[in-house]
């Protein structure tokens, strides 16, 4: 089963944001790769942490970047932030009641939760920014 890849179509045309992108995608392989194969609880424990502290970091310094260029959607962008940092943790929570979790899920899981967000939301972004050029 493949992990999640990073392609130009993901690009927003903002370097900081794309390589805070790559940065999210390479830490959810990372994960990926710690839930394949049963491995210990406790790297799968780590790299979720790390996942949700980088994802707070990221989503921080977008919603400051969207302040910066007053981007029109910036209020339910950070809503809609805030949604992805509960569901990360719910899917985490239910990791822990259920005490395993498949390689097949999560990657379905990560896909949804960041590759939709960056594709329908972020790319927001480069639409705002094309109109003022
Ligand atoms: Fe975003
Ligand atoms: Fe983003």
């Amino acid at each position: 089963m493949g992990k999640i890849e990073w392609t130009p179509a993901l690009s927003v045309g903002v370097e900081i944001i794309d390589q805070e992108h790559q940065k999210l995608i390479s830490l959810c392989n990372k994960l990926i790769s710690n839930v394949k194969g049963d491995k210990d609880a406790s790297m799968i424990t780590e790299s979720f942490k790390e996942l949700r502290a980088y994802t707070v970091y990221h989503f921080d310094n977008e919603e400051s970047y969207q302040k910066k260029i007053s981007f029109p959607e910036a209020n339910a962008h950070a809503q809609e932030h805030a949604k992805l940092k509960q569901d990360v943790k719910a899917f985490q929570q239910s990791l822990y009641r259920e005490g395993f979790i498949s390689e097949e899920s999560v990657i379905a899981f990560l896909k949804k939760w960041l590759i939709n967000h960056v594709l329908y939301q972020d790319m927001k972004m480069k639409t705002f920014l094309k109109l003022q050029e």
